[in-house]
């Protein structure tokens, strides 16, 4: 970082405060996370996502009266008009990534004119799930299956992927997943959204462009990685063999390590407790038990690696291991993370555009100034 009298530079902006909020808190060295004033112990597994939705907009929880009123405006608001189902098949018919599909029909909340922000809000949360659910099964040759306005957000999320409506464990575990997720400080993509809002552009373009932050392996891409290292091990008693193997060849262990967090991730606890109670009741109790060996081994290794440094989990690993027991494919991770991170992005352009002020740093020159004009022919 280099100071001056006026202005402060830090590479990747590391260190550099950019916003006020009050949706979200991360305290890397005590690990903790706080959505919207709850620990995200108390709220991840008690709340549905609708109730952290409307926490994160209107800074309260709603009481049953206002609840109702909010399901029903998401739920009136889920289906696609055929433009965007349009596109979505074009986009199948070419095996697009689901992450570039979500971009390219997010934006499409754009026609027919949504009124005003809170509105755009509102069609951007309701109809992230029915894309990333379309498009899967329009990826799988099916149909997409209609939304269901009679089911919470979680639920009918699970219903549009497979046809089938979700029992009670699994509605709880993905909604655990989309609270804990929802929103956590100013990460990239949360940092670009308020950048686009800031220009007093739309709550639409911010969140498109949140979605293509998002897609970066070095943001939302590590769940899938970190789950294929668990199948890829196989059995409990090759796990020191493989990670070994890996961390020889300069290899990072995916679900491992953290920029911000010095100790272990809070969300990987909720997650991890999350994928228990799913494992428990329904799923691969085997791969599961696989997964704790290969973090006790991994966290092992990486002591040993990193002396000094406390690698620990991260929301990553148990992201994996919980999305793959509730039946998503490795591809719809990022999508889905985006369908939770959406109430954090949204919520935030609020805030910006509350606070209407321009975010504009500024950057060091290190080109040359001595350069003279030559003319074409001479050059
Ligand atoms: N496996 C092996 N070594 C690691 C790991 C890991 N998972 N994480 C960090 N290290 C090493 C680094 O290579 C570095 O070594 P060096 O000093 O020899 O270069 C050292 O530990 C210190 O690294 P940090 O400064 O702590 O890491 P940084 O902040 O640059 O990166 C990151 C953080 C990208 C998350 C890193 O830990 C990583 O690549 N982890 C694996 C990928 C992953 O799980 N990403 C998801 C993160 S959660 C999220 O973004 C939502």
């Amino acid at each position: 970082m280099r100071n001056d009298s006026r202005t402060i530079f830090a590479s990747g902006l590391e260190g550099v405060v950019a916003a006020e909020t009050r949706l979200s808190s991360v305290d890397g060295e005590a690990g903790e996370l706080i959505i919207a004033g709850f620990p995200v112990e108390e709220l991840a597994s008690r709340a549905t996502f609708e109730e952290v939705i409307y926490l994160l907009w209107h800074d309260a929880l709603p009481d049953s009266g206002e609840l109702a009123a909010f399901r029903e405006e998401l739920g009136a608001r889920r289906t696609l008009p055929g433009a965007t189902l349009e596109l979505l098949r074009a986009a199948a018919a070419e095996r697009v990534g689901a992450m570039d599909a979500l971009r390219m029909a997010a934006g499409t909340v754009s026609l027919g004119g949504a009124g005003g922000s809170y509105d755009e809000a509102l069609v951007l949360v309701a109809r992230m799930p029915t894309i990333v659910a379309a498009y899967s099964r329009l990826l799988d040759g099916e149909e997409p299956v209609a939304p269901e306005p009679g089911l919470g957000h979680a639920a009918n999320y699970l219903y549009m992927l497979d046809g089938e409506e979700p029992g009670e464990e699994f509605v709880r575990a993905l909604e655990t997943y989309l609270n804990t997720v929802s929103d956590h400080g100013m990460n990239a993509s949360t940092f670009a959204a308020r950048v686009i809002v800031a220009t007093r552009s739309d709550v639409v373009s911010a969140v498109v462009g949140a979605i293509g932050a998002l897609k970066g392996p070095l943001h939302g891409g590590a769940p899938g990685p970190a789950l294929d290292v668990v199948f890829e091990i196989g059995e409990a008693d090759r796990a020191e063999l493989v990670l070994r193997e890996k961390l020889g060849r300069g290899e990072r262990l995916m679900g491992f390590g953290h920029r911000i967090y010095r100790v272990r991730d809070p969300r990987a606890d909720v997650l991890a407790a999350a994928a228990e109670r799913l494992y428990a009741t329904d799923g691969d109790g085997e791969l599961y038990k696989l997964a704790l060996e290969v973090e006790k081994t991994a966290l092992g290794l990486l002591a040993e690696h990193k002396p000094g440094r406390n690698l620990q989990t991260n929301v990553e690993f148990y992201t994996a291991l919980l999305l793959h027991g509730l039946g998503l494919p490795a591809e719809l991770f990022g999508p889905t993370f985006a369908v939770a991170r959406a109430a954090g992005w949204t919520a935030h352009c609020f805030e910006q555009q509350a606070l209407d002020r321009i975010i504009r740093p500024q950057s060091v020159y290190v080109g040359s100034r001595d350069r003279r004009w030559v003319p074409l022919e001479e050059r």
